[in-house]
């Protein structure tokens, strides 16, 4: 008899490091076969990511346009996923989070009645339309979701508030943590080994924030960096042509600014430890920044990740430059130090994960103590 299928989609950097954990769990299991399949929605980025995990995808759809909109997005990986769907058979489908990909992946299962796994399940804002689209993106997955993996207690309560039920819902932590651990040391990369000041991080990507935001917070960054002699302003550049022309006209050329190209997640990881604070509006970094101990200020209006918040890791600054730089101000000069803690997870994610997959597919794996010490909802 064939062995069940998984199927995991990815798409984008973020689905590529939160599904990898995953993947390499599934398929130290023998009685289910994991197929990975790429949308395509980023090109470079995706390979650099699963390149971090030795994963490269099975199927590639290979849909990345420059200036893809999001109907015509969501139209091709549609149009990319359903065939490969009738023709894999799967018993499961897995997808992580809030992109295109994951939400286009939800619906496809939905609509060949595979049942569909959520990973990063429960994140929620007050706004459907923000951030956007990824707010309607995970609501809208978790409609047709059999299994839903929540990162932490609070996004499990947002799943059951919405009427979901309670034996679908799982507190698991958060994949990302498990890939933080997988690529600790595996890199020699030493950062600005000459520079004896201090490094600040900005990342910014969001749709929402793309045009003056963007421009707004480059202007903060730069005012930050000229107001600290002995900080040196590192960013990495998303690779969207339209984040970068903002960065390079703000901040190209400026003295103690060095505007990079994405380093590898390794490398990257390495960097956010080198960091005195972290400017980002990007969701995973929020969530790998308090594991190391590293202060972060979120460039969003509003965070469905309120967990580091309220541990003191991060602050929702928005896009107002005032705002911006007034808490940068604070933060670089207050003593540096936090203890490094994650309200996101202990690493064992993936492990949870494969343990409920493989029962949803009738298949009983190990589950060892994986809950113990744990903070759970429901496993049984
Ligand atoms: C997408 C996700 C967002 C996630 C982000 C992570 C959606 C709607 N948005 O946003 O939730 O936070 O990824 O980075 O799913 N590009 C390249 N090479 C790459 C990747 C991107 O050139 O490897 C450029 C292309 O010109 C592309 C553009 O970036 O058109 C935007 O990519 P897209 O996936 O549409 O949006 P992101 O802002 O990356
Ligand atoms: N990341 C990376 N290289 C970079 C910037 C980010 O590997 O130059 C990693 C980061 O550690 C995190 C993920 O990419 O795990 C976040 O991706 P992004 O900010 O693009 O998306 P989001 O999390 O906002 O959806």
């Amino acid at each position: 008899m064939a062995k069940p299928k998984i199927i995991a989609v990815v798409g984008t950097r973020p689905d590529a490091i939160k599904t990898a954990p995953v993947v390499r769990e599934l398929r130290r299991f023998d009685a289910v076969e994991t197929v990975l399949v790429s949308t395509g929605q980023h090109r470079e980025m995706l390979a650099q990511a699963l390149g971090a995990f030795d994963l490269a995808p099975d199927h590639d759809l290979g849909i990345m346009q420059h200036g893809q909109t999001l109907a015509d997005m969501t139209r091709r990986v549609l149009e990319g996923l359903d065939p490969l769907l009738a023709s894999l058979q799967p018993q499961l489908i897995l997808a992580q989070g809030d992109t295109t990909t994951t939400f286009v992946a939800a619906l496809a299962s939905f609509y060949r009645r595979v049942p569909f796994g959520h990973v990063e399940a429960g994140l929620r804002t007050e706004s459907v339309a923000e951030p956007f689209p990824e707010e309607f993106n995970r609501r809208a997955a978790a409609l047709v979701a059999a299994q839903h993996y929540a990162p932490t207690p609070w996004a499990a309560e947002n799943l059951l508030n919405e009427g979901h039920q309670p034996e679908t819902v799982f507190v698991t932590g958060n994949t990302g943590i498990d890939a933080v651990r997988h690529v600790a040391d595996q890199t020699a990369l030493t950062w600005y080994p000459d520079w004896t000041g201090r490094v600040v991080v900005l990342t910014t990507h969001r749709r929402e924030n793309l045009g003056a935001p963007q421009r707004e917070i480059a202007e903060a960054a730069l005012e930050v960096a000229r107001a600290h002699p002995d900080v040196l302003l590192v960013v990495p550049m998303h690779r969207n042509p339209a984040v970068r022309e903002t960065l390079v006209s703000v901040l190209g050329g400026q003295e103690r600014v060095d505007l990079i190209e994405p380093p590898d997640y390794a490398d990257f990881v390495k960097l956010m430890q080198r960091s005195a604070l972290i400017l980002t509006d990007s969701g995973g970094v929020q969530e790998e920044a308090p594991a190391f101990g590293v202060p972060v200020l979120v460039l969003r209006h509003t965070t469905e990740r309120p967990e580091g918040v309220q541990a003191g890791a991060a602050k929702l600054v928005g896009t107002d430059k005032t705002s911006i730089v007034t808490a940068a101000d604070e933060l670089l000069a207050a003593k540096a130090g936090s203890r490094p803690s994650s309200p996101y997870g202990d690493g064992r994610a993936a492990q949870r994960i494969r343990y409920l997959a493989l029962r949803e597919l009738g298949v009983e794996s190990p589950m060892e103590d994986m809950w113990t010490g744990f903070k759970r909802l429901s496993t049984e």
